[in-house]
């Protein structure tokens, strides 16, 4: 048994201590404000009496795992872990003044651990004593459902440091994925052109929303349209992580944020949350009985290309291997199958002969064929044969 200990008991921090609990370990839970540590031992409880009435744990589980959490508005309580996940507010600066005050807390094996979602994990390391003992270790939310975990390290992580924290990852029942440091990571980069795309073809005036969602829906198998999703996730989050991708990206035209969301975000039309985004809440839901057509296969096909070109974009740049991409966005945004895969099924010369088809309609750079792509076509190569 190891001892954990998480900074920020808000939605993420409080999900990752009780996944650590229910792995074994003792956790102290810390957040700076004594509010959030108390809704924090609410909600933990509530989520393990939970778990207990559907079965997925015992009564006395339960118990044992609640016994192991320690809730805390101290900072001093954290010394002696052996691994520290950060998870406050995502500010670069008070990261890193945290870090600041963490790092002469703990021995010199510790791991110093940070679950942000847009900041640079090199940028974060950069400062601290022990830079090689720092990493990125990303939970998708709810971290006790979501299987998928990425893991990144910054260019100073030892490798023994990433090796064990694969290790103690897994073994907390979660999928690790390897991740090299770059804008959105794995998953929040290559899922941009599932939202960007879908509001590219809306703002183009193609398609309603809802045409969008039924095409991506009927013909992709997925379980929610891109509408559906940013309504879910909240406009305000969903724009928020495209514009972060796409500052860190140098305003690559791929990643650019839409002006029909900047809209909607104005307007306080955040989705499900404010009662309204690109659908309102209020009214009676209509459910669509429109047969699909070839224009719905027009636009599914469109978005698919955008994010099979996305996928092999980051195999091309060493993002991740091959099985993490199609790991990552099946299990993290749970997409029906993996990307590489459906390149596969799609034929890579038909996947290229779609983007440069987008190309010399439109003459965007938004539209260039990856590399990658390219060159397998050209040496009739697949991803998994
Ligand atoms: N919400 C998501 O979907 C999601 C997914 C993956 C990663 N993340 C990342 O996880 C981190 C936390 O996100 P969240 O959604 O849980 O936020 P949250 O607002 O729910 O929780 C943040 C918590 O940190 C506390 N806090 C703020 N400053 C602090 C400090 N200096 N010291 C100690 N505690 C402090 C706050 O009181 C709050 O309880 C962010 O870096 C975010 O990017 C979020």
């Amino acid at each position: 048994m190891k001892r954990v200990a998480v900074i920020g008991a808000g939605a993420m921090g409080s999900g990752i201590g009780q996944v650590a609990a229910m792995a074994g370990h003792e956790v102290i839970l810390f957040d700076a404000f004594p509010n959030a540590v108390t809704k924090a031992r609410d909600t933990i409880l509530l989520s393990l009496n939970k778990l207990a009435e559907k079965g997925k744990i015992t009564d006395q589980e339960a118990k044992a795992v609640f016994g192991r959490m320690y809730f805390v508005d101290q900072l001093q309580s954290i010394e002696g872990s052996d691994l520290v996940i950060e998870a406050i507010v995502e500010i670069e600066e008070e990261k890193k003044k945290l870090f600041a005050l963490i790092e002469p807390l703990l021995s010199e094996t510790a791991v110093l651990a940070s679950n942000t979602s847009s900041l640079s994990i090199t940028g974060l390391a950069n400062g601290l004593k022990n830079p090689e003992r720092f990493i990125g270790i990303h939970f998708f939310n709810p971290p006790v459902m979501m299987k998928l975990v990425e893991i990144i390290p910054a260019l100073q992580t030892s490798d023994e440091v990433t090796g064990n924290v694969m290790k103690e990852i897994t073994s907390w029942g979660k999928t690790t994925v390897l991740a090299k440091d770059t804008p959105g990571f794995i998953v929040n980069r290559i899922a941009r052109p599932f939202y960007g795309e879908a509001l590219r073809i809306a703002e183009e005036q193609i398609a309603t929303p809802a045409m969008i969602d039924a095409a991506v829906k009927g013909l992709g198998g997925f379980k929610m349209g891109p509408f559906e999703l940013m309504d879910f996730i909240g406009n305000d989050i969903n724009e928020a992580v495209t514009r972060s991708v796409w500052t860190a990206m140098h305003f690559d035209s791929r990643y650019r944020p839409s002006q029909m969301q900047v809209n909607l975000v104005k307007a306080g039309w955040l989705g499900r949350k404010t009662g309204r985004g690109y659908y309102d809440y209020k009214a009676p839901v209509e459910t669509s009985s429109e047969s699909l057509t070839d224009e719905h296969k027009f636009i599914f096909n469109r978005i698919l290309i955008m994010l099979i070109n996305e996928a092999a974009d980051a195999l091309y740049y060493g993002i991740a291997s091959r099985e993490d991409i199609d790991m990552a966005m099946t299990l993290g945004v749970n997409y029906p199958k993996g990307l590489l895969q459906w390149a596969d099924e799609t034929g890579i010369q038909e996947c290229v002969r779609r983007m440069d088809m987008l190309y010399f309609q439109y003459h965007e750079e938004r539209y260039r064929c990856s590399m990658m792509l390219r060159k397998m076509a050209e040496t009739k190569k697949t991803f998994y044969e």
